[in-house]
């Protein structure tokens, strides 16, 4: 029997694509599937098992031709049906992709901000700018010359003690490298390349193997400033200090310097700042060691300066009037994104 034309045929075959496509892409749990399943690809009484039938009544010259259009038709359904298997399988709801409303209104987005370090840090770099002091660099890895000989700090000293820090074993290195323990390694590397006059400050990271507290961590950040300029005094050093304390914790901030002792300044103090009624310890500084301007090849009789070291969590935690630096490393978003970084510096 060969009545059905060529056209009808197609047409019926597109009329089961569309209405597989609709059913297959909302159902929504495997009882609908299951249905699905029956009706379209069902062994004896399915759409597609139906529409094959009408394959056999189509005339012989058109029955290439409407072959591959089913075998295209009946692979599409099939496919239809894995895809809606696979997304009710992983729980997806129907038609996720088509269901998408553009009307509705959109969900807050979450806005990402710096940490809090980063902007004390760059705030920090930013006043030392203003104030001429030149932002640099230098290894986390370093040499014992760097770390401590040129710095004063000979083999027998205490501070190179091996649980005080982390020594990096090198094969055939002549001498362990380690993780630098303070910034004050970049002075050296600075003015081993340059000559006078010098305004630097280096932000980074140092590492000692303290047990982590409230105040602690084997790794936390320093501030290191190098000013080497002829004439230069503790007055300036100061004043440099004052005018940074000011500008970084807002308003007429005092500093208060108590003796102290660091191998590569003399005389050497411990810088504390008075905010909001309350002396803060911020760190360590000096006049530059004459042995630590001949170590880098200056001469002492005609070159000065003055360093300072001091602890960015420190910082960052006063001004921040967090309690225990541990947070800032906790990497917990409820407490990062109390730190706006909108309006800074
Ligand atoms: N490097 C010292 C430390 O880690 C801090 C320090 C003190 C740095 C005095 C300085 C300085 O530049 O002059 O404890």
């Amino acid at each position: 029997m060969t009545n059905l034309p060529l056209d009808a045929f197609t047409a019926e075959l597109q009329r089961l694509h569309a209405e597989a496509g609709q059913v297959l892409t909302a159902v929504a749990d495997d009882t609908a599937l299951e249905l699905a399943r029956v009706t379209f690809l069902g062994a004896k009484s399915g759409r597609i098992r139906q529409v094959q039938k009408g394959l056999g009544q189509v005339a012989k010259e058109d029955k290439p031709a409407a072959g591959r259009q089913f075998n295209a038709v009946k692979t599409a359904v099939e496919e239809l049906f894995a895809d809606a298997q696979q997304r009710i399988d992983a729980g997806a709801s129907p038609g996720a992709v088509e269901a998408v409303d553009v009307s509705l209104p959109g969900t807050p987005l979450r806005l990402g901000r710096v940490h809090p370090l980063t902007q004390t840090i760059r705030r920090v770099a930013a006043i030392m700018g203003y104030l001429g002091f030149e932002v640099v660099e230098g290894p986390e890895v370093e040499d014992q010359w760097h770390n401590f000989e040129a710095l004063a700090i000979p083999a027998e000293h205490p501070a190179r003690d091996p649980l005080d820090n982390f020594y990096i074993s090198v094969a055939q290195a002549a001498e362990p490298l380690l993780l630098r323990s303070q910034t004050s390694t970049v002075q050296i590397r600075v003015m081993e390349q340059r000559e006078p006059p010098l305004r630097i400050v280096s932000l980074g990271r140092v590492y000692r193997p303290d047990t982590a507290d409230a105040t602690h961590y084997p790794m936390f950040h320093q501030v290191e400033g190098l000013l080497i300029e002829p004439g230069t005094t503790m007055a300036h050093l100061k004043s440099v200090l004052r005018s940074f304390a000011s500008s970084f914790l807002g308003g007429d901030v005092h500093v208060r310097f108590r003796p102290s002792f660091f191998p590569f300044t003399e005389p050497s103090v411990e810088v504390d700042m008075e905010w909001n009624g309350r002396w803060i310890e911020m760190g360590g500084a000096g006049m530059v060691d004459p042995a630590v301007l001949e170590a880098v090849g200056y001469d002492p009789d005609v070159v000065s300066g003055f360093a300072f070291g001091l602890g960015v969590e420190r910082i960052a935690a006063r001004r921040f009037g967090v309690a225990d630096i541990r947070d800032f490393y906790r990497n917990d978003v409820r407490f990062l994104e109390q730190f706006s970084d909108r309006g800074q510096v």
